[in-house]
């Protein structure tokens, strides 16, 4: 008999925390509340257009970019479900400056610190067009019992212990990572559930999308410039030309070619020259995704992204991501083309 029963996103975690018979069930309860803030925010997002949530929040980040009102609605969500956990001693969001640091007696005791981007993709919140969140989820190297510190965030994406991404989209989705693959989840906004759609996500190895800011091209390096043509030129035996897609939301770019196939690209710019997105919290989680699904992600001069090693909560990196052949050929061109320059 077909077996038609659907399974939540907290069925889920629960069955797979039962396959670590010494875990203690926090990282479990953890996901549990992520879902839980998503599905707050996935309201608010559905009702952008009808309350007075668009606009600017008048005020700006560390990074000068102004925050609209909703970045600051999901932070605060985020922030909230993560301290009523009592497992996060400390998060790093992209909308605050400085570590927060959670002192109240049962997040003391917290064994794990999140970096979170609350709201990607902002320029679009006002446009109707796909948002998102991202996260990431690390072990903390201080004591247990004391105030989380800045070493428990600059740690390199090999020791995440769980990352993933909620893409407010057509429908509302949650994919993560434990290390163990990555799963995808759906939300049904009539049951108020997650339910897994995504049982075991994996990335064609070769694509035929590529998704970068073509207004930037100018400024590119030439192994961009380089890859940007090929990927334009007739080749049948390759399938091209490939096709160019281009939301400005890393979660929903990314999302479309993890499904699909293809190579998201974010390289250093003149007005970038260290790429623009951030390290701790958009690309090692987003990495990380990539990588369990059987992708790849790097920096385009052949480093890993998961082993670089944060110097600062806020960092920047080039990000190239996405089917492994693909990442692989722009890096070749990256690396011949960077020789002449
Ligand atoms: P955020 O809204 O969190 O600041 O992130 C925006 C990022 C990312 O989502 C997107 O891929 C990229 O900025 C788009 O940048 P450009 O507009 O420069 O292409
Ligand atoms: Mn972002
Ligand atoms: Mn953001």
């Amino acid at each position: 008999m077909e077996d038609n029963r659907v399974l939540t996103l907290n069925e889920v975690v629960i069955q797979m925390q039962s396959a670590f018979p010494y875990a203690k069930g926090e990282l479990s309860r953890l996901l549990m509340h992520i879902g839980l803030a998503a599905k707050i925010v996935h309201n608010q997002v559905n009702k952008a257009g009808l309350v007075n949530i668009l606009g600017d929040a008048k005020s700006t980040n560390i990074q000068g970019e102004s925050q609209q009102k909703l970045d600051v609605y999901a932070d605060n969500v985020f922030r909230k479900a993560m301290q009523a956990s009592g497992i996060i001693c400390g998060i790093a969001s992209e909308e605050n400056d400085e570590i927060i640091i959670f002192d109240d007696d049962l997040s003391l005791d917290g064994n794990y610190v999140l970096c979170i981007d609350p709201l990607d993709g902002s320029s679009n919140i006002d446009v109707n067009v796909s948002i998102g969140t991202i996260f990431s989820i690390y072990h903390r190297l201080s004591p247990n019992g004391t105030k989380a510190q800045l070493c428990d965030f600059l740690q390199p994406g090999t020791e995440q212990v769980a990352a993933g991404y909620i893409i407010y989209g057509s429908s509302t989705m949650m994919v993560y990572t434990t290390g163990l693959g990555a799963t995808g989840f759906t939300y049904d906004a009539a049951i108020g559930e997650f339910c897994l759609s995504n049982d075991h996500v994996v990335t064609p190895e070769d694509g035929r999308i590529y998704s970068v800011n073509e207004g930037n091209y100018i400024r590119f390096p030439r192994g961009v410039k380089r890859y940007i043509k090929y990927c334009q030129e007739d080749d049948k035996a390759t399938n091209r030309p490939y096709t160019s897609r281009y939301i400005g939301s890393l979660v929903a770019d990314f999302h479309r070619n993890l499904i699909k196939g293809g190579i998201y690209m974010y390289p250093t710019t003149a007005s970038n020259p260290n790429g623009k997105l951030r390290l701790l919290y958009e690309c090692n989680p987003i990495a990380f995704i990539a990588e369990q699904a059987g992708g790849k992600a790097t920096d385009g001069n052949g480093n890993r992204i998961l082993e670089i090693k944060p110097t600062d909560l806020h960092q920047r990196v080039p990000f190239f991501v996405g089917s492994k052949n693909m990442v692989d050929k722009a890096e070749e061109f990256m690396k011949e083309f960077s020789e002449e320059e």
